[in-house]
């Protein structure tokens, strides 16, 4: 279905078709806009996720899988392991260390190719923490204080951190260093990139266009995946319930264990409705995506079964479907040595594209180009007056 595509106009109606076939696709700017940018900015896709554990479903049905079938029709794609972004939450050194081995090793199991995209630890291009510095002193606190994420996570805390404070300035910098004209994410993002395209917009009124507006690409149907014990919250690394969420790499019996325990309620059938059903309508949902089937085709093969049955009809298709995914990952990451290779080649290309725009910014905002050349240039002045 895909074909690989090599001009950016083409992106864009290739990323609506997959879209559509995969759910419709959300959109944040006017067409006006988009179109504009378009001229301006070629196409770059962007992401990004956390080394805090496990890649789980929600991370890969909502995010990963796009970001792969993204790598397939457009040659300039960028893929960061946000390990800045992990730390605003408490981190044991040796755990983050292996976390984001293992986290390159479930990426590359899960189909990305370091020969088609840039794949890179964000700490490796300390570029983004010097952006960050700089969106920060354009940003205000009642801005950040208002980000959705933000409140929900320092509601747990007694002291918190200023980087969870902090946090969606730094994405901002992980995405406009690189001059992301697409960024593929879960649903739970949205808040951050609606940040990202109001910092772009302030910086190119105030010191002229240097940004495309970020745009999110947002599956409906996969973009938010509910908990497993709690189906009216998104699946999550950081969920209470450890039987929340299936990890990749997963074993089939915890899977089996998991899907057996997941809530649902007292009909016993299996029927799609979010609104009044979320818990078997979560399972459905999966199941769909997983099968490229429909909600509805779903339901229709289920008849007969009731949602216990279900459950455990449903882990063996899971179970199958992460099973590649499973065995890639056992031999990559038995090999550190590709692994810290892949990562390194894609800092270099990162660090590439990165520099070229933060001397942009820098001579923009008056950090260089500035004293030292308005200094040569008065030497030289003054050389020609006085001879
Ligand atoms: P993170 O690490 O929490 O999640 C990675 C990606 O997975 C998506 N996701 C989900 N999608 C559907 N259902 C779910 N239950 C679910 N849970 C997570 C997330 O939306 C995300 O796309 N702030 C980001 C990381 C980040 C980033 C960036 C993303 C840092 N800089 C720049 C894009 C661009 C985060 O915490 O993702």
């Amino acid at each position: 279905m895909l074909s690989t595509i090599r001009n950016s106009r083409s992106v864009f109606a290739s990323a609506n078709r997959l879209s559509k076939s995969t759910g419709a696709l959300n959109r944040c700017n006017s067409e006006k806009a988009r179109k504009k940018d378009e001229a301006n900015y070629p196409v770059r896709i962007l992401s990004g996720i956390q080394p805090t554990g496990a890649i789980h479903l929600g991370n890969y049905l909502g995010a990963v899988r796009e970001w792969v079938r993204y790598q397939e029709i457009h040659e300039d794609v960028v893929w960061s392991i946000v390990d800045m972004h992990a730390i605003t939450a408490p981190q044991d050194p040796k755990e983050l260390q292996d976390n984001i081995i293992k986290i390159t090793a479930t990426l590359l199991a899960c189909g990305i190719d370091p020969s088609k995209s840039i794949l890179f630890q964000q700490s490796s291009v300390p570029m983004h923490a010097e952006l960050a510095w700089v969106f920060g002193s354009m940003t205000t606190m009642p801005r950040l204080s208002q980000q959705p994420q933000f409140k929900e996570k320092s509601e747990k805390l007694k002291d918190i951190p200023l980087g969870l404070f902090t946090y969606p300035v730094l994405q901002t910098a992980d995405i406009l260093l690189y001059k992301a004209t697409h960024v593929p994410v879960g649903e739970d993002q949205i808040q951050h990139l609606q940040l990202a395209q109001h910092t772009a917009q302030f910086f190119n009124v105030k010191y002229g266009n240097t940004f495309p507006m970020p745009e999110p690409l947002i599956n409906k149907s996969s973009g938010r995946i509910k908990s497993l014990r709690e189906p009216a919250k998104k699946m999550s690394k950081s969920s209470e319930y450890k039987k929340s969420s299936i990890n990749l790499v997963d074993p089939p019996e915890v899977i089996r264990e998991y899907l057996k325990k997941a809530v649902t309620d007292f009909t016993s059938e299996v029927t799609y409705d979010p609104a009044e059903r979320p818990g078997v309508s979560n399972l459905v949902i999966i199941h769909s995506i997983l099968t490229d089937k429909s909600p509805q085709e779903i339901c229709d093969e289920a008849q007969g079964l009731n949602t216990g049955q279900y459950k455990l009809h449903l882990a063996d298709v899971v179970i199958e479907k992460l099973r590649p995914i499973r065995e890639r990952y056992e031999e990559l990451v038995n090999d550190p040595g590709y692994l810290n290779e892949v990562l390194k080649s894609g800092t270099d290309r990162a660090t590439e594209i990165a520099s070229s725009s933060w001397s942009e910014v820098k001579s923009k905002i008056g950090f260089s180009g500035g004293i030292l050349s308005r200094t040569a240039k008065e030497v030289e002045r003054k050389h020609v007056t006085s001879v």
